[in-house]
């Protein structure tokens, strides 16, 4: 049974989608492992209950996470309670030049409980070749800690 790494993640310009496609691809070099990616808005209990690892994506809007992810996390809050303890995540983060969302997505996993297993991107605009082999790096890791 291959294990599965929900990467779910909010885009309105294209730059968190190309870094979910980055993390994707570094979850899909490690062998028996596989990405599911998934718009926060088309996400819901089903798919961080059925995954071994989560990976959080989202652009920086305000100084905060975009509100359609915080409202997959707040839709999953309660069913998910005591469920998903401990399990492995990682995230990242697009900015025009701040990043501030961060601390917002690493507070949020938190309450659930997650364990973070690797450091979370902080990506600015659209991912140049550096930030994809960052972001490969950040699948690659949260694979293996699931593999
Ligand atoms: C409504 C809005 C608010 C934003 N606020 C911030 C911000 O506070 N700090 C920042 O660095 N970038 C900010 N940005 C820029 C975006 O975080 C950045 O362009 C991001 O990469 C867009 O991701 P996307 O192409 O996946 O939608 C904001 C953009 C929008 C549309």
């Amino acid at each position: 049974m291959p294990k599965t790494i929900l990467v779910v993640y909010h885009t309105m310009s294209g730059n968190t989608a190309a870094a979910a496609a980055a993390v994707a691809e570094g979850i899909r070099s490690v062998p028996g492992v596989e990405a599911v990616v998934k718009l926060a808005a088309d996400a819901d209990e089903n798919d961080l209950l059925a995954c071994d690892a989560v990976c959080l994506g989202t652009p920086d809007y305000h100084n905060y996470m975009a509100g359609m992810l915080k409202d997959f996390l707040d839709r999953t809050y309660y069913p998910t309670e005591g469920k998903v303890t401990g399990k492995p995540y990682g995230a990242f983060v697009t900015h025009g030049g701040d990043g501030h969302a961060v601390e917002s997505v690493e507070t949020v996993c938190g309450y659930f409980k997650f364990r973070r297993v690797a450091p979370t991107a902080s990506i600015f605009g659209r991912p140049d070749t550096s930030a994809e082999r960052e972001l490969r790096h950040l699948g690659e890791t949260l694979a293996k800690a699931v593999a």
